[in-house]
């Protein structure tokens, strides 16, 4: 979503005084409202979401984990989805008609997905196309736009997540020769370079000077990567880790794919936002560890294992803007709108942009 939507004058903003509510009265209520609507509502919250909105989540996950709860769920009237907007729009492409998807703060956007806007991507594609013939096939990460997703879908291609990167690019290589990667490059890269592909059989495409940026010719190339990048994750770097280690060795160094592949090749692990939780909860007491991406899950992990040394890599890092703007107030907000029956935030994607987005997203699917 890109910030002209945000500012859009249709979009109703927060009156004030949920502000100035106290946290036990707008607990009581959040409460109170779950409880009246039952089955009927549906609170999804991504795990890089602040904790005073993780507590009233009915589940929990990464993108990934997310898309498949939606998919499933045919019950809830109302899914109000605490994440960002990418996410709230897949799970209303995932859901019925009858569902209602609301998003708690329409600015909850993220920068990685504005990163690539439809024009851009026709212009990429002829471009690509007009050098690499027809033997090209795009997909695009999760944190991306639903028309971004449809002119995926729409061009034989797949969405992906963290979680399932590998399969989908194994899948997209055993149909053509190159993949076309959107919009973060880092994940596109890393996840191809674990595949055994090399580095020189990568190249970036900027899609402000259009042009494919590499030295070698057009055969040569198996891996297009969309010049974009998460801003959270790229703000790790290899100097942490140097830091980490002068401070004590035994530290070791977990990170989520979205950071730059140098960042990836001096850890110790990369994956997922699962991967991370899962490792960290399965390691041994006493461990130590220094973990690259967003503050809030860092926090909750230090929080929730007192008995494992847990820093975050950057000691410097802010947590991801957009997934903060979901708190309390917007939260308590967007259900009480709905209780008045007036609801605020609503995500309706296109039917015709629909279509075409749920070919890519069942691809994917699928394959997981
Ligand atoms: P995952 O949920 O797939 O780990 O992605 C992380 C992220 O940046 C979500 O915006
Ligand atoms: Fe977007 Fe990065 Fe924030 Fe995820 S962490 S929502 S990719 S800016």
């Amino acid at each position: 979503m890109a910030l002209l939507d945000i500012i859009r004058p249709g979009n109703v903003t927060m009156p004030e005084y949920y502000k100035q509510r106290t946290e036990q009265e707008m607990s009581r209520r959040i409460g109170e409202i779950k409880r009246a609507y039952g089955t009927d509502l549906f609170i999804p919250g991504h795990h890089y979401q602040k904790d005073e909105v993780i507590r009233f989540a009915d589940t929990t996950g990464d993108s990934l984990q997310l898309a498949q709860v939606a998919a499933g769920n045919q019950k809830a009237k109302y899914i109000v989805f605490c994440g960002v907007h990418f996410m709230a729009e897949t799970t209303d492409m995932l859901t019925h008609d009858r569902q209602m998807v609301v998003l708690p703060d329409m600015r909850a956007g993220c920068s990685m997905a504005d990163m690539a806007n439809l024009t851009q991507m026709h212009r990429a594609w002829n471009s690509l196309v007009s050098q690499f013939g027809d033997n090209i096939i795009p997909l695009t990460y999760v944190n991306s736009t639903a028309d971004i997703k449809a002119f995926v879908g729409q061009h034989e291609g797949a969405t992906v997540t963290s979680s399932n990167a590998k399969k989908v690019l194994a899948w997209a290589l055993s149909k053509k020769a190159r993949v076309l990667f959107l919009p973060d490059q880092h994940l596109g890269r890393n996840t191809a370079f674990d595949l055994g592909i090399p580095l020189t059989d990568m190249a970036v495409w900027d899609p402000e000077q259009e042009a494919l940026l590499t030295q070698r010719t057009p055969d040569e190339i198996k891996i297009i990567l969309w010049k974009g990048h998460c801003s959270v994750h790229e703000k790790f770097t290899v100097q942490n880790i140097r830091d980490i280690h002068v401070r004590d060795t035994n530290f070791r160094i977990i990170v989520h794919p979205e950071c730059s592949r140098d960042v990836v090749a001096a850890s110790d692990l990369a994956g997922s936002t699962k991967y991370i939780i899962d490792t960290i909860a399965s390691s041994p007491s006493g461990s130590k560890w220094a973990i690259g991406t967003e503050m809030n899950l860092v926090n909750r992990l230090i929080r929730q294992h007192p008995d494992k040394h847990i820093v975050s890599l950057n000691p410097d890092m802010c947590p991801c803007l957009t997934m903060n703007r979901i708190d309390m107030p917007h939260l308590l907000w967007a259900l009480e709108r709905i209780e008045q029956d007036d609801p605020v935030g609503v995500i309706r994607v296109d039917p015709c942009i629909t279509r075409y987005a749920l070919l890519a997203l069942n691809r994917m699917l699928n394959i997981v």
